[in-house]
């Protein structure tokens, strides 16, 4: 954009300004910017030069000016020219609540049965803060929180750095127009900024502290005295009312109303609706009530507004109270509570979590006794103790959390702060077994997986699984029985199972029995790698123990072997090698391999690394692709293990060949674009009698 320089400064300075009030409008509130981000910096550094120049120029609405203010001591009390009421409050979150309001509206309007519904503006409660703007000529001259809704206090430098907040309104220049609406954090921009708080704590800033849930975090960026720390919050704007009018024609509805501020570029929410009746309101209830988890910023409830202004002023207040207006909530997501305990549970597969043992306490809807820690780190970083005040928190299906401690509450004899390895000394909470945490894990596991009562189904459905030890008609549903049942216990234990047992079970036949008998007697028949894999080491996955195997030859070779010799192994690093040291160092584990030994199963041991046999494939990466011919996958892929080659699933540079069948699809593309050799079964077969 060129710069016409016959136009003075104080022109060019408002046709910026105008420019600048329009994008921050697109970008801030309509979320539909027209410019480039580098663009709009462009034009606001243009404008600041020119007031740098002339500082005459500068006006309160300028953009320039939104962080402005100095630190302050202290609030300025502000009166409210009209107050600032609340509503009153539907504690019935059942569809009966939006009932009842519609019913007394008709009463104390004196309607008949038969008369027409009555249209209704429906909105959402933000669960944020109350604030007081006021316009004077179009320009924002004071911001101001609810108080006790005869006083507030002015927070204005603070709101100014809102951006959502236009410092003008577009095309109105009533003498005052005051709106009111809630300030409030989105969801993200939330867990934006209590990650930058935790990095600010992990730096040492002593007088950080995290946020336990967006409205806190509103109420404090609204009141804090230093504007340059308020600019930082990312805060938000709805309006949804107005306070003093002086010199606006405002229209003769609500609904028409925030239809009218939204075009002077006021940030009013679109999920605003008009209804017709209980029915109606009813309805919007139960829409938002299901969309709830699902809206980017927390609400606690809707609220329903009777749309005609006139009927509003023949109903008039109570109290201090609009009879016009209601707020339907729903049931609060967040309550506090005491941790009693801090339990850890073991998982499935080994993850030890921490768990807060809680006062009973009824949110989202049930009773939550027991909320997750998720992990240590976590923990400690939101210092949960025991004897502690909490918020927990429960949203839709979620797991219950507790999202932050009430620090106020903290009693004066408050536990340690929590060590999960100090507080289990070191041994799994099930079986004994040594916890260890990897480096650049988060969480702690148990060791004993072969051994651990919370492991077993896992750990049998690993060892029976078709890669591994290949039990056939040992499926989920039976494991699951005999585990319950207290029939298998160990891996071991499976291969005692007697058909006089099996026949007890749940759908199991005198047929099935005798089948699963024999699929264990085939079972034991194996190779090292298959048994290796079977045993659900950490990081030790179908090729890791054919590795081992390839590598040691025998059992008692990996089960002895050093860091440094598991080293030696291709593909084995520093984690993958610990896992199996700490793995076989767990007595327990080891016991179970004996047994398992001692129960049959068997495998021809090579002597060492005197593994003779050809290797044609050695180094190279085949995938395969489409049905063959004569071989299953699985026969393929150990024809080519066998000769030392490897199988990968996806096509890439690094792929050798691609064996390709029938209907060989998108792989084979692959291929051809890469230029990787493509063979058929016979070209295979070729290969690997190249000795
Ligand atoms: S109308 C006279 N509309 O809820 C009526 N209030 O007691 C004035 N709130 O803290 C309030 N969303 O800040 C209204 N759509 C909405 C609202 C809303 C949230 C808050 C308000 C106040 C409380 C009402």
């Amino acid at each position: 954009m060129s710069r016409q320089d016959d136009r003075s400064p104080a022109e060019r300075a408002a046709e910026l300004r105008a420019a600048l009030h329009h994008h921050a409008h697109r970008y801030y509130v309509l979320d539909e910017p027209e410019i480039p981000d580098a663009e709009y910096d462009r034009l606001f550094q243009e404008l600041q030069a020119i007031e740098e120049a002339h500082p005459e120029l500068r006006t309160p609405d300028s953009p320039t000016q939104r962080v402005l203010g100095r630190v302050l001591d202290g609030f300025t009390p502000v009166r409210h020219a009209v107050p600032m009421l609340s509503i009153r409050t539907e504690t019935d979150t059942e569809d009966s609540g939006a009932v009842a309001f519609d019913a007394r509206v008709r009463r104390e309007l004196g309607l008949a049965a038969d008369a027409p519904p009555i249209a209704y503006a429906c909105e959402l409660k933000f669960d944020g803060l109350a604030i007081n703007l006021r316009y004077e000529h179009g320009v924002l001259v004071q911001a101001a929180t609810r108080g006790d809704g005869e006083t507030g206090e002015d927070v204005t430098q603070n709101l100014r750095t809102v951006n959502q907040i236009p410092l003008r309104l577009a095309g109105c220049d009533a003498p005052v127009l005051e709106v009111r609406g809630e300030v409030y954090i989105r969801r993200d921009d939330f867990e934006v900024l209590n990650e930058r708080q935790r990095e600010l704590i992990a730096q040492g800033h002593k007088n950080e502290k995290t946020f336990v849930n967006p409205r806190n975090a509103a109420a404090g960026a609204v009141r804090q005295l230093d504007p340059a720390i308020a600019a930082k919050r990312p805060l938000s704007f709805f309006a949804y009312g107005l306070g003093e009018v002086q010199g606006w024609d405002q229209p003769a509805t609500h609904s028409k109303t925030m239809d009218a501020l939204e075009a002077m570029g006021l940030p009013v929410n679109r999920e605003r609706q008009v209804v017709k009746g209980a029915d109606g309101l009813v309805e919007y209830h139960r829409a938002i009530g299901a969309r709830r988890d699902a809206l980017p910023f927390d609400i606690d409830g809707v609220v329903y507004k009777v749309d005609d202004l006139a009927l509003q002023r023949r109903l008039g207040f109570v109290t201090r109270e609009p009879r016009w207006a209601v707020a339907h909530k729903y049931p609060a997501q967040e309550q506090m509570t005491v941790v009693r305990d801090i339990d850890i549970q073991v998982g499935r597969t080994g993850k030890l979590t921490p768990v807060a043992k809680l006062e009973p306490v009824f949110v989202g809807g049930t009773t939550v006794s027991n909320a997750t820690l998720h992990n240590e780190d976590e923990t400690r970083r939101k210092d949960v103790r025991i004897g502690d005040t909490v918020i927990v928190r429960r949203a839709g299906d979620v797991i219950p959390e507790v999202v932050g401690v009430v620090l106020e509450r903290r009693p004066a004899e408050v536990s340690a702060p929590f060590d999960l390895y100090q507080r289990l000394k070191g041994r799994c909470p099930v079986c004994g077994s040594d916890i260890v945490r990897e480096e650049g894990e988060a969480d702690w596991r148990c060791t004993g997986g072969l051994f651990c009562a919370a492991q077993r189904k896992q750990a049998i459905l690993h060892f029976a699984q078709r890669r591994a030890m290949d039990i056939e008609g040992l499926g989920d549903k039976l494991v699951e029985q005999l585990v319950d049942h207290g029939i298998v216990r160990t891996l071991p234990e499976l291969y005692k199972l007697g058909v006089a047992k099996l026949v007890e079970l749940e759908r199991m036949g005198e047929k099935s029995a005798v089948n699963l008998i024999a699929g264990l007697e085939k079972s034991k028949q194996t190779t090292l790698a298959r048994f290796l894999y079977s045993l659900g080491v950490r990081h030790v996955g179908e090729a890791t123990a054919k590795d081992l195997a390839r590598h040691f030859g025998s059992l008692d070779r990996v089960l002895d072997a050093s860091i440094a010799q598991l080293l030696e192994v291709p593909d084995v690093g520093p984690i993958v090698a610990q896992s199996i040291r700490t793995f076989f160092d767990q007595p327990h584990n080891r016991e179970v391999v004996e047994q398992l030994r001692a129960a049959g199963i068997t495998w021809a041991e090579h002597d060492g690394e005197a593994d003779r046999t050809p290797k044609p494939l050695a180094g190279q990466t085949f995938v395969l692709t489409g049905t063959l011919p004569t071989l299953s996958r699985e026969e393929a892929k150990e024809l080519i293990e066998a000769a030392g080659g490897k199988v990968a699933g996806s096509v890439s540079k690094k792929t050798h060949c691609v064996v390709a069948g029938a209907e060989a699809g998108s792989k084979l593309d692959k291929a051809r674009e890469l230029g990787v050799m493509v063979i058929d079964e016979q070209g295979l077969r070729a290969l690997l009698e190249r000795v």
